[in-house]
């Protein structure tokens, strides 16, 4: 009987080839080709395991693993394309090792099922995935420490609903997101431990006849244990959304950053300046220097959000076992892991030599506000007045301050004498910026003799993940 080329892909069932538009819209070739390191990794695995058995000979287990091989070496010679009518790379990898060794390729799929298949070449992929995210990562906590340490004795002011607050260390703000960075490690860290499972072996849904040996694959692939139950190995994307809620949060405070930045370089704030490795001119507007970094990490952090939502909506209606829907997690999964790392490498940058902090204007920023207000309150409390009645008190002489249109520091001693009369010549020091940011000694806060301790528990875990200075 004659079959055409993509009838044959499948078995003699078939007479008929599948409409053009058809054949496209099944294939996934075009994007899981980047999963055929992966796969021929898999492949392998098996096949030495299905030797290993006797399910085939010894031979024939190494003939067909040097095919597979060979099939590497033609892709890294950029010999190695197949088209729409090889449906995946599953497929067209098991085509090309028929071609290179006959029948005996038709025995790689033996006690397998592309089911079974492409759940292991997913993990494999992004469980190398995630390890280069943590380096990604650890570079990017770096980039933040190298700039906090230079800052140790820099003031920004420090907001509540982007309103002044309290000024603080520089370095304090940026060890805060170093702090949200090593979360997302730890995260990652805990997702890979379920990433690292292997269904290899629970064939299309229910297991095989075949005497495999599934421990044996899932070793030589570097697993760290073995699916228990067949169905649930086939159709667990669990790792996928586990993946994708963790880079969100990567992503939602790369863009909390992104949006300070863009906000500190503003005319309004002038806390940073870009320097022309990370900023772009306008076509228009000759004066203008544009954050486009962190406005476009800003803006894909969506692109992730967004592949979150849309893997938990393919999986929620879906019944035991395999569905199609699946083929959908890959390019969320693909488009979500370059999204993050593009990310993470972006805002890297920006921090290793995209920006400059400018010392004076936060000097100057802290100084000309009333962001030491909290700092009378206690100055009061240190002295035995209750907190809730010097905070009156506070709130008061600040109203008028604002009236008079002068700051606090510019009272002379009479005037804290009259609101009360604890108050002594010592209360202009006690509300000088540096010495408000330095009293903060509590564990945690601000103090300068915190921060350092911090900068250094930072740096030392850098060290021990073997990340140097820059
Ligand atoms: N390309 C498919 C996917 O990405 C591979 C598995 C296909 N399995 C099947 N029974 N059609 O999910």
């Amino acid at each position: 009987m004659a079959v055409d080329s993509s009838a044959s892909t499948w078995s003699q069932r078939f007479e008929q080839g599948l409409h053009p538009a058809i054949e496209r819209f099944n294939a996934s070739i075009g994007f899981d080709i980047a999963l055929l390191q992966e796969d021929l990794d898999g492949s392998i695995a098996h096949a030495r395991m299905l030797g290993q058995r006797g399910v085939i000979s010894e031979a024939e287990a190494t003939e067909l693993i040097a095919g597979l091989e060979q099939v590497r070496a033609e892709a890294a010679e950029g010999r190695f394309n197949p088209g729409l009518e090889a449906e995946d790379v599953h497929f067209a990898v098991e085509r090309r090792l028929i071609e290179l060794l006959g029948s005996l390729g038709k025995k790689l799929h033996t006690g397998r099922s592309r089911n079974d298949q492409v759940g292991t070449d997913l993990r494999l992929w992004l469980r190398r995935q995630i390890d280069a995210i943590d380096v990604d990562l650890l570079r990017f906590q770096r980039a933040l420490l190298d700039q906090a340490e230079r800052h140790a004795d820099t003031l920004i002011p420090g907001y509540t609903h982007l309103q002044r607050a309290q000024p603080l260390c520089l370095a304090h703000h940026l060890l805060a997101y170093i702090e949200m960075a090593e979360r997302d490690r730890s995260r990652l860290a805990d997702v890979r431990r379920r990433v690292n499972l292997c269904p290899l072996g629970a064939a299309a849904l229910a297991g095989t006849p075949v005497p495999i040996d599934r421990r044996a694959t899932a070793a030589e692939l570097g697993f760290e244990g073995i699916y228990a139950n067949s169905l649930d190995a086939v159709s667990d994307r669990d790792f996928a959304v586990e993946f994708m809620a963790s880079a969100s949060l990567v992503l939602a405070h790369l863009s909390r950053l992104a949006e300070e930045v863009i906000l500190w370089a503003s005319e309004e704030f002038g806390f940073v300046s870009l320097t022309d490795r990370c900023a772009t001119g306008s076509s228009l507007m000759p004066q203008k220097k544009n954050p486009d970094v962190p406005e476009l990490v800003r803006g894909k952090s969506g692109r992730v959000f967004g592949h979150l939502m849309g893997l938990l909506t393919m999986i929620k209606g879906l019944p035991l076992a395999y569905n199609k829907d699946f083929q959908e997690d890959k390019e969320a999964l693909f488009d979500g892991v370059r999204t993050l790392r593009d990310c993470l490498e972006a805002m890297a940058i920006l921090f290793e030599e995209g920006l400059e902090f400018r010392p004076q204007r936060l000097e100057a920023a802290v100084a000309a506000d009333f962001s030491n207000a909290t700092d009378v309150a206690d100055y009061l409390v240190a002295r035995g007045v209750p907190f809730r009645e010097a905070y009156q008190l506070v709130g008061a002489l600040v109203k008028s301050c604002l009236t008079e249109g002068v700051l606090l520091r510019e009272l002379p001693l009479e005037r804290w004498r009259q609101l009360h009369p604890a108050f002594e010549a010592d209360i202009a020091a006690a509300i000088a910026p540096r010495q408000v940011v330095a009293a903060r000694r509590s564990e945690g806060g601000t103090g300068f003799e915190r921060v350092r301790e911090q900068l250094l528990v930072a740096r030392q875990r850098l060290g021990a993940a073997g990340l140097t200075p820059a």
